[in-house]
């Protein structure tokens, strides 16, 4: 299959040309050259033939690119087309307000439950999705089909939740928590660190005033 051998540089671009496929699908935009995409996207037109073209290219000479198909391949290439169960340990402020996004799901991501341990917290639903004592979550991931993790709970508890959820089959997790997790190859990890992109929009801040 030609997703192996496409580079992770690649694979980090697609969710954009996605988002802004999805945008001119919506717009009802049927079709759209290399360059309009191009301008749209502030790429330039010659990198997006070049990453389009590991996939077979989607466009033809003269016609450009086919919006919604070319939106639908790179769906299935994201795999898009499938539905995630995904669980949210740390029912705090992120895990809430990861639960309150309705959006998610809309990309077939579906938010099954929270898990916590503050007894305020237990018993709560979150626009319908439970939050679960801890405690639980051991049987609930070895009886539900869990795709993804999320950890949205204090960094000295994020390791050892992460390890025990792969033992138990996990090989998905989402990271929040401001650490470096070190997990078994065939267990994907994403981290996201808001904090890091302030660091750089800050520093860019600052070259351009000196
Ligand atoms: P919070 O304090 O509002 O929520 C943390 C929740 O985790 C609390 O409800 C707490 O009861 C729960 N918790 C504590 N120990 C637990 C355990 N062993 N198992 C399950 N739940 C447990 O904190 P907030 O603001 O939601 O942040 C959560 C995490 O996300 C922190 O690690 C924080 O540093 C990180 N964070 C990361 C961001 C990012 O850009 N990656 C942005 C904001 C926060």
């Amino acid at each position: 299959m030609y997703e192996k051998s496409i580079s992770s540089a690649v694979i980090k671009r697609l969710p954009r040309y996605y988002r802004y496929l999805g945008d001119l699908l919506e717009n009802e935009v049927v079709r759209i050259s290399s360059k309009e995409l191009s301008e749209k996207m502030q790429v330039t037109a010659s990198q997006i033939r070049q990453d389009l073209n590991n996939f077979g290219g989607f466009g033809q000479q003269g016609y450009g690119y086919n919006v919604e198909y070319l939106y639908n391949e790179i769906g299935k290439i994201l795999g898009l087309d499938k539905q995630y169960n995904v669980i949210v340990i740390g029912a705090g402020n992120l895990g809430q307000a990861i639960a309150n996004y309705p959006d998610f799901e809309k990309r077939g991501f579906i938010i099954r439950k929270l898990f916590d341990v503050n007894p305020r917290l237990i018993g709560m639903s979150i626009r319908g999705v439970d939050i679960c004592d801890i405690d639980e979550l051991e049987e609930y991931v070895k009886h539900n089909k869990v795709h993804i993790a999320a950890l949205t709970l204090p960094k000295n508890k994020a390791a050892q939740i992460a390890s025990d959820l792969v033992s138990w089959g996990v090989k998905g997790i989402w990271n929040f928590a401001p650490i470096d997790l070190r997990l078994p190859k065939d267990v994907r990890v994403e981290t996201v660190h808001l904090s890091d992109t302030l660091m750089r929009l800050s520093y860019s801040l600052k070259e351009m005033e000196e």
